[in-house]
């Protein structure tokens, strides 16, 4: 049985494949076409799965699609009929909804064939489902309470439910215009940040500013409390006078190339925290403020709403998705604030992962299949071969030669790894590549930069001649799995760099260079049978230094 699932015309579009169900390929378009968040039909992406998989199109039995234009069908025509929105945002969406439709046409234009020929069966699935299902039907649980939270997908920005063996069901769904993604997106186009995806860098931000401005954050969101309700009679609601989304439309731009959200705050919320940070304005401690008031806030609702799912459920385990689950500060207090004992997160966590979860949900709820995957290494995407390899430097001889570049093959594992070690603490920066890339947006080991974590100018140094990122960001660790109680406040297994966990008080000076501001790390535990060259390498740099981390970045 052969699956193909699509994020298709939405940032971030991905293909996979599923076979007997198994997660044998998952990349996203951005890879191949070197945009972040590439936006459109992944035609690359879908390449690349079926000849991983070594099938045709014309092989597919199904073909699964993370959005449904159909679902909610009913709030969405209700609200545009209250609204009336304009004319143009109609027809593009409408010409966005027509194409998830004729998915079919497009793979037969795209592979040149006709339509007959493809007997697979195109399945729409709720964008929110295919979140849930995306972290449920390939987490380690049995049985689990799932979480989605984004901005919004098909009319909804929020879904939670319950995962039980194959199956999986809605609980309750928060409607469009209400969404804590787009609260985040808000305030991050308020500080400046206007590129699609920069919520991360604001989460960066948070750690250097105190949340004086909690109370204004809570004048926009306003959270249930006990019996009293909201107006949308759910658990959490916007205050929309400080929107636009809601009676303008969001506008977006979802064709071939980088995905563009424009500014959904409104001229009131000028009003309540002053003018919006302009491009290139200087970041002032009102910025950091603000920030980290967001953050504040985007946690109480957060807590807010595991809580109530935990009550509702009295599940332990926890499968979390949607572009929220990417807020690794927050993840990384799970534990803290809820009572659920198990998190698992998958790490593609975003729009990417819905192909992911569209296939899997087709396999085990649709179709029944069995629950076979457990998703506990993210190298799902394309590897190359010694050869291929070769070929490649030998193409690129002269180019290498010229920046006195020196080409030596190692075949020793453990030698490659001692010299590499010894290399990164000697202060120097490498760059580490093996094996098949990463699924989801972390470099975990397979394409990597990799250094010192020791080293307090090591960031600068970075940051001078490699990344040239805001100064502000911080750099992750990967520690040995074994080590993570020795240096984290918290130990609990991250092979997907998703949660943030303090760093030990005493361990903060050990390594400077992927400590943040606030004593924090976003790591990555690396366990030796899940990547067993990349352990080896950290493994020889404890030999050396005594210290079982590297500073590890990726190479965008
Ligand atoms: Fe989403």
């Amino acid at each position: 049985m052969i699956i193909l699932g699509l994020n298709a015309f939405h940032g971030d579009s991905s293909a996979c494949i599923v076979v007997d169900g198994k997660l044998t390929a998952a990349v996203e378009e951005e890879r191949f076409r070197r945009i972040k968040h590439w936006a459109g039909f992944p035609e690359e992406s879908i390449r690349y799965c079926l000849n991983e998989a070594g099938v045709g199109i014309n092989e597919v039995d199904y073909i699964a699609v993370n959005r449904d234009p159909k679902a909610n069908f009913t709030k969405k025509a209700l609200f545009a009929f209250s609204k009336k929105p304009s004319l143009k945002l109609v027809a593009d969406r409408l010409k966005n909804a027509s194409r998830i439709r004729d998915i079919k046409s497009i793979l037969c234009e795209t592979f040149g064939i006709e339509k007959q020929r493809i007997k697979a069966e195109v399945h729409n699935v709720e964008h929110h489902i295919a979140h849930l299902a995306s972290s449920f039907f390939v987490s380690p649980f049995k049985k689990a309470a799932a979480v989605s939270i984004d901005g919004f997908g098909d009319f909804v920005g929020a879904m939670w439910g319950m995962g039980e063996d194959n199956s999986l069901k809605v609980r309750d769904r928060i409607f469009f215009p209400h969404s804590l993604g787009l609260f985040y997106l808000a305030f991050t186009q308020y500080l400046g940040f206007l590129k699609y995806g920069d919520e991360y860098k604001v989460m960066g931000l948070a750690a250097y500013g105190e949340p004086e401005f909690i109370g204004d954050m809570k004048e926009v969101v306003k959270l249930a409390n006990g019996h009293a309700g909201l107006n949308n009679g759910k658990l959490f609601e916007l205050n929309l006078d400080y929107f636009i989304h809601h009676s303008e439309g969001v506008t977006m731009t979802w064709n071939d190339g980088e995905p563009k959200m424009e500014p959904v705050f409104s001229e009131k919320l000028v009003r309540l925290l002053g003018p919006d940070r302009k491009k290139g304005e200087e970041i002032n401690e009102k910025h950091r403020n603000i920030a980290a008031s967001l953050q504040k806030m985007y946690e109480e609702a957060f807590f807010h709403i595991l809580n109530h799912v935990y009550k509702e459920t009295n599940c332990p385990n926890l499968a979390l998705s949607g572009g929220c689950a990417m807020n690794s500060l927050a993840n990384g207090k799970i534990f803290q604030y809820t009572p659920f004992k198990e998190v698992f997160i998958q790490p593609a966590a975003g729009d990417a992962g819905g192909a992911v979860g569209a296939a899997f949900y087709i396999w085990n709820h649709v179709l029944g299949g069995p629950r076979s995957f457990v998703l506990e290494k993210p190298y799902l995407g394309p590897g190359f071969s010694d050869r291929e390899i070769a070929e490649e430097l030998g193409e690129r001889g002269r180019e290498l030669k010229a920046e006195n570049c020196h080409i030596e093959e190692i075949d020793d594992v453990v030698e490659l790894c001692r010299r590499t070690a010894e290399y990164i603490a000697g202060g120097r920066v490498a760059g580490w590549f093996q094996g098949r890339m990463e699924w989801g947006p972390r470099a975990l080991g397979n394409r990597s930069i990799v250094c010192d974590p020791r080293r307090r100018d090591m960031k600068d140094i970075l940051n001078l001649k490699i990344k040239r990122r805001e100064s502000f960001r911080p750099f992750a660790p990967s520690i040995h799995l074994e080590a993570v109680g020795e240096y984290f406040e918290t130990d609990y297994p991250d092979p997907f760099m998703l949660k943030v966990y303090r760093i030990k008080p005493e361990k903060r000076e050990v390594i400077p260079a992927v400590t943040h501001v606030d004593g924090t790390g976003r790591l990555q535990t690396v366990r030796q049978e899940d990547s067993p060259l990349y352990w080896r390498l950290i493994e020889e740099f404890r030999k050396i230094t005594g210290i079982p981390v590297l500073l590890n970045t990726s190479f965008n």
